[in-house]
């Protein structure tokens, strides 16, 4: 009889590009990838076990031991924990019986914490066996009972599932829509190098973060000698507090496919991949939807619009790991392997996904380059400051009245954007996520724009009732989950860097643990492999300089006291003795005395 591995192999072709999506199959039956399946897996894609154990042990949402027969993790972002997640941990896990971070003995139900799901706006959400579940401090009670019936998630109310866009502001991109082919139609009729013109005269600029010129990446691409290009989107949007390629994808996805579409025709590519962060998997029966009816319509396949021309779009689920939203950790992780950063360069554009050129461009790069397609680029040059053509979209979230997704020209101020959500007493925000910047209030003037304060999208607020260094902490913590552990100055100085932060918010800290804390936030920036360690240390960077005072109140009035709490230590032993006189303490030397 043939096996649940060997089924999925053959859906998969037993390319071990599809690695991802066979080991989800195998995980969602079995609750998680057994041995046995791993080495069929090996086998039908003729690599070694040990590679399918490597990408299993990776990514997070894969495991070696059984999760529970309903797997809840409850999100775990600034925001979230903003919006009360704690408590609802706390409720589920008195409810249900069972300890975070554990499974129930009787195996119905496990709960842990996860990175930001991207559903900041509407949160506390939760993942359950891997489906979004927004606002759950409304749905504990209701939740905790369809499990306790054990009600299989197909027969849960629609309602609970029920993602909202949250669209605030409209803008260029978001008014002026396009019909599908419309961008297609126009491209095909100019011409590759008239498209390529326009992608230039539009000044646009990836909207992923890195602000490079995406005309310029297209021609690197298409420059290059080869049988085979692609063309990848970059929908691994795991930065938190950002969730507006979610709303993208599921309200404008013709207009995204559009895009990639556009850039498959000007750099020559026949094939695309959208690699869609696992969180988001809510997303993929429509998107595959969305793509059978633009086949359908001639919108993709082997004579695009009777042009001769060939382009599809294929999708891949990722598995819970940031890291894959760096563009080559993303072509690894595509290629079916732990998603590890590469050595750049060479850069994808040359040698990509399956070692061929590659153009990497995020959802709402995509999303431009449509409109510019079927517009022109005048009216997107127009707008906008003078290194930063067009709008960015963004994703408010934190303390505001209205949440969600705000189109704004490049060039806006912060003030602006505080006064549309409803931020009325904003003391600061997180711009660009993590790794980005933290402003205060003297700051509020600054511009949205890569000259000055740029961001892939991300812009968390929070009032005076915060405490600053409960964010740095959250933000610190993310940077170690989620370090892929390749190299050591990320691997173990995000540890570092966070028990050192820990020392010093916890009153244990002195002005020395101050100055290393900073010594640390160097190394590892400047000897870190990529982006994730060479921001990882931001949020204590920028809040050092901004507030040391919040950093001085915390220290103790002591030269040096070891991270280790000796005292504490002896606690046993003194129980043990029964004791508990000064005598029987480790008395910390006071400076003062
Ligand atoms: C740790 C890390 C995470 C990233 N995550 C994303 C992401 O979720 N989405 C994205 O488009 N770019 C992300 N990037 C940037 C990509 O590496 C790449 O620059 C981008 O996809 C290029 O597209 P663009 O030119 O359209 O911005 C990330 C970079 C790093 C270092
Ligand atoms: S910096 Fe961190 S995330 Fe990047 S390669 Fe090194 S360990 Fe991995």
């Amino acid at each position: 009889m043939q096996t649940l591995a060997q089924d999925l192999l053959q859906q998969n072709q037993h390319r071990p590009e599809r690695l991802l999506a066979i080991l989800h199959g195998v995980q969602d039956h079995h609750r998680y990838i057994p041995d046995a399946a791993m080495k069929q897996i090996a086998k039908g894609l003729n690599i070694p076990w040990t590679q399918v154990l490597a990408v299993v042990e990776f990514y997070n949402f894969y495991h070696t031991t059984p999760r529970g027969e309903y797997d809840i993790l409850i999100s775990d972002s600034i925001t979230d924990r903003m919006l009360g997640n704690q408590a609802v941990i706390d409720r589920i896990s008195q409810r249900l019986n069972v300890a975070p971070g554990k499974v129930r003995p009787d195996g119905q139900v496990s709960l842990d914490t996860t990175s930001c799901t991207g559903l900041c706006d509407q949160g506390p959400a939760a993942l359950i066996n891997g489906w979004a579940i927004p606002q759950m401090d409304d749905r504990v009670d209701q939740l905790c009972e369809l499990i306790e019936q054990r009600r299989p998630m197909a027969d849960w109310p629609a309602a609970l599932f029920q993602v909202q866009d949250n669209i605030q502001r409209t803008g260029l991109l978001l008014d002026k829509t396009i019909d599908p082919g419309q961008a297609i139609s126009q491209a095909l009729t100019q011409g590759a190098d008239a498209m390529l013109q326009a992608v230039d005269q539009s000044g646009l600029r990836g909207r992923g973060g890195a602000g490079f010129k995406t005309a310029m990446k297209w021609r690197f691409c298409r420059e290059e000698n080869t049988d085979q290009r692609y063309v990848l989107c970059n929908a691994d949007e795991g930065e938190p507090g950002t969730f507006k390629d979610r709303v993208l994808l599921n309200r404008y996805a013709e207009q995204v496919f559009e895009g990639m579409t556009c850039a498959g025709l000007t750099i020559g590519a026949s094939q695309g991949v959208l690699y869609l962060r696992g969180e988001y998997r809510f997303l993929l029966a429509a998107l595959h939807d969305t793509l059978a009816r633009r086949r359908a319509a001639g919108l993709l396949g082997d004579n695009i619009q009777g042009s001769g021309q060939a382009f599809d779009i294929e999708i891949c689920l990722g598995a819970g790991a940031y890291i894959c939203g760096e563009e080559s950790a993303l072509i690894e992780s595509l290629e079916g392997k732990p998603g590890i950063p590469r050595n750049r360069p060479p850069y994808p554009v040359t040698h990509g996904y399956l070692g061929k050129p590659t153009v990497v461009n995020n959802v709402e790069t995509f999303l431009a380059a449509a409109h510019i397609a079927a517009y022109g680029a005048e009216g997107f040059a127009a707008l906008g400051t003078k290194q930063s053509k067009g709008t960015k979209i963004l994703s408010v979230c934190g303390d505001c009245a209205r949440p969600g997704i705000y189109e704004v020209p490049f060039g806006t101020s912060i003030a602006e954007v505080l006064k549309a959500c409803g931020a009325d007493n904003a003391a600061g925000a997180q711009i660009g996520g993590p790794s980005g910047t933290y402003i205060d209030q003297r700051e509020f003037n600054r511009k949205l724009a890569f000259e000055d304060l740029a961001t892939g999208g991300s812009f968390m607020v929070f009032n005076a009732s915060r405490n600053v260094l409960d964010t740095v902490d959250n933000f610190t913590h993310f940077f170690n989950h989620e370090s892929c552990g390749f190299c050591t100055p990320c691997r173990v100085g995000t540890a570092l860097l966070r028990k050192q932060l820990e020392k010093i918010v916890s009153g244990h800290g002195s002005a020395g643990d101050v100055v290393e804390l900073e010594a640390l936030c160097q190394v590892i920036k400047q000897n870190s492999h990529c982006g994730l360690g060479q921001t990882a240390a931001n949020p204590i960077l920028s809040t050092l300089e901004r507030y040391p005072e919040l950093y001085q109140q915390q220290l103790k009035k002591i030269s040096y006291e070891p991270g280790f709490d000796l005292d504490a230590a002896l606690a046993t032993a003194r129980r043990m003795a029964n004791r508990d006189d000064a005598g029987a303490h480790l008395a910390q030397i006071d400076e003062e005395h």
